[in-house]
């Protein structure tokens, strides 16, 4: 916990979307370990959707379950209020979104009603709530530094937003909207502007994971050629169990604000390549290919945060440092390329996903 972090609150209650997600299940972690009750929404699936808050999971009839999960989304008003009446909670954290900014450009309308009316969704159920129970309901936003576009570096909560892809600007849809509900209706609503943000849970699509794990897959013969897009943009990359730590602390803060949260870093695509391949003891230029299809119809080019406010308000700062980050990632994917190398050289055919896309 960071030096100025409030004493944990006991026996509260959190509501969290996007539960399944990478950042929804680091948060999951970290309010069961400060003793919250922790309420998922996750979404019906012909599919297991589940698999990265399995290890959480406990019968719900055993006495001490803390963990509870509820169907719903974000598209559906009337589930949302529901889950509202049924889960009482003290603290909602609103994580869900269709959140690949490539698949906003196919899926404009969609990223749209997710991003944009979900969060408008829980802030008016939130409304009505507060005004009939009188109880107070925490509601963090998850923005994104996707919504400064290209502003000009360092940004900052000062930075105006110019966002450049659908899901940028549903994102500062929902910004906007979080503010606007805490100065109408005085809710405690806050916006964390979070950087990128990776771990060894990142879905596949999103380029640092897929690097690492097509890098492991090189190293054990498993694949030999890397398809990547525009290898010159810069982000700003901190570790995502740290920045859940800071979805919390600015609930805790005694007034609702909004802060940006990054390493004040900024690598670009072939540094992280570097990085990533030079663990391994190979060089990436032999194996990566730039396929046009994953470039986007407008990028950004470079982002990199000033997150000072929140390390003087909120005591946060982010513990994993660049290089740890690819190490992990990189040691947890070797995992997984040894395991299906030993499945493969034992004669069993291998299901995965199929290459990875996006
Ligand atoms: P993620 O891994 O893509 O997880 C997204 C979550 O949203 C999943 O649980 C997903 O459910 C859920 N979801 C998708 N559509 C939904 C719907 N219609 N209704 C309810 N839930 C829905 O994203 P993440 O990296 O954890 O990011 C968490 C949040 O922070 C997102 O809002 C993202 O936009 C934002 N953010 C992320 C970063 C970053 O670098 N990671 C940076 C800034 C902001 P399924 O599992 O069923 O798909
Ligand atoms: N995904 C992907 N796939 N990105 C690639 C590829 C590729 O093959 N090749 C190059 N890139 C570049 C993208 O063009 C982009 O400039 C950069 O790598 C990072 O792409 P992503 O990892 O997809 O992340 P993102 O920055 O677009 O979005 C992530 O960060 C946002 C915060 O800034 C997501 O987590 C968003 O949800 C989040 O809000």
């Amino acid at each position: 916990m960071s030096p100025a972090s409030p004493a944990p609150p006991a026996g509260r209650r959190a509501l969290v979307t996007g539960i399944t997600g990478q950042d929804g299940s680091y948060l999951a972690e970290f309010l069961l370990d400060r003793g919250y009750e922790v309420h998922g929404v996750i979404r019906r699936a012909s599919t297991f959707n589940t698999d990265r808050i399995e290890h959480l999971y406990r019968d719900p009839h055993e006495p001490d379950a803390r963990l509870r999960l509820h169907y719903g989304d974000l598209t559906d008003s009337s589930g949302l209020r529901v889950l509202l009446e049924r889960v009482q909670p003290d603290e909602v954290y609103n994580l869900g979104a269709q959140s690949h900014v490539r698949v906003s450009f196919d899926q404009p309308e969609y990223t749209a009603d997710v991003v944009a009316l979900g969060a408008l969704r829980l802030l008016e159920a939130l409304r009505d709530y507060q005004a009939r129970t009188g109880r107070e309901v925490r509601f963090y936003q998850a923005g994104s530094s996707e919504m400064f576009g290209n502003a000009a570096p360092p940004q900052s909560e000062a930075t105006p937003f110019r966002p450049r892809s659908p899901y940028g600007v549903a994102k500062v849809y929902a910004h906007l909207q979080t503010v606007n509900y805490r100065e109408a209706y005085g809710l405690f609503a806050a916006n964390g502007i979070l950087f990128n943000h990776e771990s060894e849970r990142r879905h596949e699509t999103f380029v640092t994971r897929k690097i690492t794990r097509a890098a492991t897959r090189i190293a054990l013969g498993l694949q030999t050629t890397l398809y990547l897009g525009n290898l010159d943009a810069r982000r700003d990359w901190g570790h995502a169990q740290d920045y859940v730590e800071a979805m919390w602390l600015i609930l805790q803060h005694p007034q609702p604000d909004d802060f940006v949260i990054a390493t004040g870093e900024s690598r670009s695509v072939r540094e992280f390549l570097d990085a990533a391949f030079g663990l391994l003891g190979l060089d990436w230029r032999g194996h990566v290919v730039v396929d046009p299809r994953y470039f986007r119809p407008a990028e950004i080019d470079r982002l990199e945060g000033d997150a000072s406010r929140a390390r003087a308000i909120l005591g946060w700062r982010p513990r994993v440092t660049f290089d740890e980050l690819v190490r992990r990632m990189v040691a947890h994917d070797m995992e997984l390329a040894r395991a299906e190398r030993t499945l493969r050289d034992g004669g069993h055919a291998v299901g995965r996903r199929g290459p990875a896309r996006e």
